[in-house]
C-alpha cells in the first residue's frame, strides 16, 4: 500500500482545476491519453443515466471517484443493452452476453478496445477489486431482457439481491481497499440490504412510466393486488384511486427502506456521509413521485434543484472535512489481471516469495522424514483471556491472533509440512457477542484480502459452512481458494464455521443420497466410501491435533480425521505463540511410538549361553 500523497492519470480528470494550476509535470502517452477519454466517457454516461448518483460519486474523494465512474458506467451500459428496443430478447440476451465474456477476456489481458471497459479494467488492477462477484448481476442482467414477474416480496428482494447488490458491494470494496472502510456491522446487514431494497423500489417508481411503455411493470404481485383494480389501469396507461392507493403505498414503503440511520454507525465519516446523502436523495425522489400524481406515468420526475442543492450542499462540506482527516491509501502494483472468472494462478505466481524468516535467526529441527508428521491441526484459542489479562476487550485477542496465524504459516513452509490446518471459528462460535463475532470474521476477510500469506507458496482452502457467514467473507474464502489452486508448498485449511458433527451429518446426507441414486449398495457402505463423501475427501488423517490455552478438549473439530491423531496441549494463549512452538511440538510428536492398535513387535530374546 502506499499512502495517496499525488495524483495519476485517472485523478486528472477528477481535479482539472488543479490541473490547470501546474505546469504538465511529463507529456501524457497514448496509453494515457485513451485512460483518461476512457474515464470521461464513464463520468459522462454516469451523470446522464443518473445525475443523483453523479452528484453522490462527486462526495468520495477524487483518487476514487473514476472508479466510481467506471463501475457506474459498466452497470449503465449493461442496462442499456439488455434494454435496447430494436432487438429481440434473445439478441439482447447475447449482447450481454458477449460484453460480459468480453469482460473476463480484457480483465485476463489488463486492457481493452472498449472504453468502458477499459475503464473498468483499469479499476480493478489499480484497486484490486475481484470483478468475479459481479457474475451474477450481469447473468441476471441477461435474464432480464425476457421480463419479469414476481409472485411476491421474497421473489422481488431475491431478483433485487442478484442483481443490484453485487454492485454497491464493489463500491464498498473499493472505500475498503483506499482505507476507508464502509464496514458493516454484522446486525446491521439486515438494514443494509433493506436500504438497497428502498433504492432499487425507488428506482422502479421513478421509471414506472417509460417501463410500462415498453410492458414492464416491476412490482410484486402481492403489492399489485392489495390495490384491487391498479395492476389493469396501469397498464392501460390510467390514473385512478386505486393506481394513486398503490404509489401512495409503495413510496411509503421505500421511504421507510431507505431510512436507516443505524445503518452507518462505525462506519468512516466520508463513507458514512456518501450513504446517509444517498439515503436523502433517495427521499427527495420519493417526493418527487408523489408529487407527480398522473404525470408519473408520462415521465420520470425528479427532484427540483433547490431540493438537491438543500441537501448537497451541506454534504459536500461534510464530505471534504471528513476525507481530509484520512490519508488514504492505494494498494501496490502487485497484483496483475483480475480476472471475473478468477484469476489465473499462473500469472499470479510468478511473484511467489519464501516466508520471512524469525527476526531472532531461529531455523527449524531437523526432523526425519519418516518422523514428520503429514497433517498437523491446531485449535487456536486463549484469544480472549489473552486480552482480558492485558486489560483489553476480547476484539484485541482476535487481531492479536493473526499475527500467531502468519507465524504458524511460515514455520510450516520452513520445516516442510504438507498440511496445516487452523480451527478459527467453530459452530458453536456464533454463541458470542455480535461485536465480537464481526471483529472475529473481519479480521479474517482482511487477512485474504491483504494478509502476508497471499504471496506465499501456499494452497488455501477454507472447510465450514456459508450458513450466516457475511457474503463478501464467503467470495473472498472462494475467490483464495481458485486463486491458489494449482501451489503446490502448504495445504492450509480454514476452519471457519466448522462443526465437526455438522460435517458428518452433511457426509451421511451426502451418502444416503448416493445410495437413493443407486451408486452405493447401504449394507456395503465401507469406511472409505465414507471417506470419500467428506466435504473435502483429499484431507489426510491429522496426525498432531495441537491446542493451545490451557485447554485439554478438541471443541467438535476434525473427529473424523482425528480419531488417531497424536495430542499436545500447551498452556500458552494463542496470540503469545510463535513458529518455534509448532516447531516444538513437531519435535515432540517425533519422538512419540504410534502403534494405531498393533502391538509392538517384542524385544529379541536373549538367549542364555551354551555350556
Ligand atoms: C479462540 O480464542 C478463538 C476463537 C474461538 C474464535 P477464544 O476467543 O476462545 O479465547 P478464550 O478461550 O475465550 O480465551
Ligand atoms: C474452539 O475454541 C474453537 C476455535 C478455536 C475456533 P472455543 O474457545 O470456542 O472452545 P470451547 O468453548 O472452549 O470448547
Ligand atoms: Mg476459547
Amino acid at each position: 500500500m502506499r499512502v495517496i500523497s499525488q495524483s495519476t492519470t485517472a485523478d486528472l480528470d477528477a481535479a482539472p482545476r488543479a490541473r490547470r494550476r501546474r505546469p504538465a509535470a511529463r507529456s501524457l502517452t497514448g496509453e494515457d491519453l485513451t485512460l483518461r477519454a476512457a474515464y470521461r466517457l464513464c463520468r459522462r454516461t454516469t451523470r446522464q443515466h443518473d445525475p443523483a448518483i453523479h452528484a453522490l460519486i462527486q462526495l468520495m474523494p477524487a483518487v476514487l471517484r473514476p472508479a466510481g465512474w467506471a463501475l457506474w458506467a459498466a452497470a449503465s451500459v449493461l442496462d442499456d443493452l439488455a434494454d435496447q428496443r430494436d432487438a429481440e430478447p434473445a439478441e439482447r440476451a447475447a449482447r450481454v452476453e458477449a460484453w460480459t465474456e468480453a469482460l473476463q477476456h480484457d480483465l485476463a489481458a489488463g486492457t481493452s478496445t472498449d472504453p468502458v471497459r477499459h475503464a473498468l479494467v483499469h479499476t480493478a488492477l489499480r484497486w484490486r477489486l475481484d470483478l468475479s462477484g459481479l457474475q451474477g448481476a450481469m447473468i441476471s442482467t441477461r435474464d432480464d431482457v425476457h421480463g419479469r414477474r414476481f409472485a411476491d416480496w421474497t421473489e422481488w428482494r431475491a431478483w433485487c439481491n442478484e442483481g443490484i447488490t453485487p454492485w454497491v458491494d464493489q463500491v464498498r470494496h473499493l472505500f475498503e481497499q483506499a482505507g476507508a472502510p464502509m464496514t458493516l456491522r454484522l446486525d446491521r446487514r439486515v438494514d443494509y440490504e433493506r436500504f438497497i431494497d428502498g433504492a432499487q423500489l425507488t428506482d422502479i417508481l421513478t421509471d414506472l412510466g417509460p417501463d410500462l411503455g415498453q410492458g414492464l411493470l416491476l412490482l410484486p404481485q402481492e403489492a399489485l393486488d392489495a390495490c384491487p383494480g391498479a395492476e389493469g389501469d396501469l397498464r392501460q396507461g390510467r390514473w385512478s384511486p386505486a393506481t394513486a392507493a398503490l404509489i401512495g403505498a409503495m413510496t411509503d414503503l421505500a421511504r421507510q427502506w431507505v431510512t436507516r440511520p443505524a445503518m452507518t454507525t462505525g462506519m468512516h465519516p466520508g463513507a458514512a456521509t456518501v450513504l446517509d446523502t444517498s439515503a436523502c436523495l433517495l427521499r427527495a425522489q420519493l417526493d418527487a413521485v408523489d408529487a407527480a400524481g398522473p404525470a408519473l406515468l408520462k415521465r420520470a420526475p425528479r427532484p427540483s434543484l433547490v431540493a438537491r442543492a438543500r441537501i448537497l450542499t451541506p454534504a459536500r462540506i461534510r464530505s471534504r472535512l471528513a476525507w481530509s482527516l484520512t490519508p488514504l491509501t492505494v494498494p501496490g502494483p502487485r497484483r496483475p489481471a483480475v480476472n471475473a472468472s478468477g484469476p489465473s494462478p499462473a500469472a499470479e505466481d510468478t511473484a511467489l516469495r519464501p516466508p520471512p524468516p524469525r527476526p531472532d535467526g531461529a531455523r527449524p529441527p531437523q526432523i526425519d522424514a519418516d518422523r514428520m508428521p503429514s497433517h498437523v491441526a491446531i485449535i487456536m484459542d486463549g484469544n480472549g483471556r489473552w486480552a482480558e489479562q492485558r486489560g483489553l476487550p476480547r476484539s484485541e485477542g482476535h487481531r492479536a491472533g493473526t499475527a500467531a496465524a502468519h507465524e504458524m504459516v511460515y514455520g510450516a513452509l520452513e520445516i516442510g509440512l504438507r498440511h496445516l490446518t487452523l480451527y478459527a471459528f467453530s459452530t458453536e462460535n456464533w454463541k458470542r457477542g455480535t461485536e465480537e463475532i464481526t471483529t472475529i470474521l473481519e479480521a479474517i476477510r482482511r487477512d485474504l484480502d491483504e494478509g502476508p500469506i497471499r504471496d506465499l507458496d501456499v494452497r488455501q482452502r477454507w472447510s465450514g459452512r456459508p450458513g450466516k457467514l457475511p457474503e463478501e467473507l464467503v467470495r473472498a474464502l472462494m475467490r483464495e481458494e481458485r486463486r491458489t489452486h494449482a501451489r503446490t508448498g502448504l495445504t492450509l485449511t480454514v476452519c471457519i464455521n466448522y462443526g465437526g458433527r455438522d460435517e458428518i451429518t452433511r457426509t451421511a446426507a451426502a451418502l444416503a443420497q448416493a445410495a437413493q441414486a443407486g451408486d452405493v449398495a447401504p449394507h456395503l457402505i465401507s469406511e472409505d466410501d465414507f471417506a470419500r463423501h467428506l466435504p473435502h475427501p483429499d484431507m489426510p488423517d491429522v496426525d498432531l491435533l495441537w491446542r493451545t490455552g490451557n485447554e485439554q478438549r478438541t471443541s467438535n473439530f476434525l473427529p473424523w480425521h482425528a480419531t488417531y491423531a497424536e495430542l499436545h496441549f500447551t498452556p500458552d494463549h494463542w496470540p503469545d505463540v510463535d513458529r518455534r512452538d509448532l516447531w516444538r511440538a513437531i519435535t515432540e510428536y517425533s519422538r512419540r511410538q504410534r502403534r494405531h492398535g498393533a502391538a509392538l513387535p517384542s524385544p529379541p530374546l536373549r538367549r542364555s549361553p551354551r555350556n
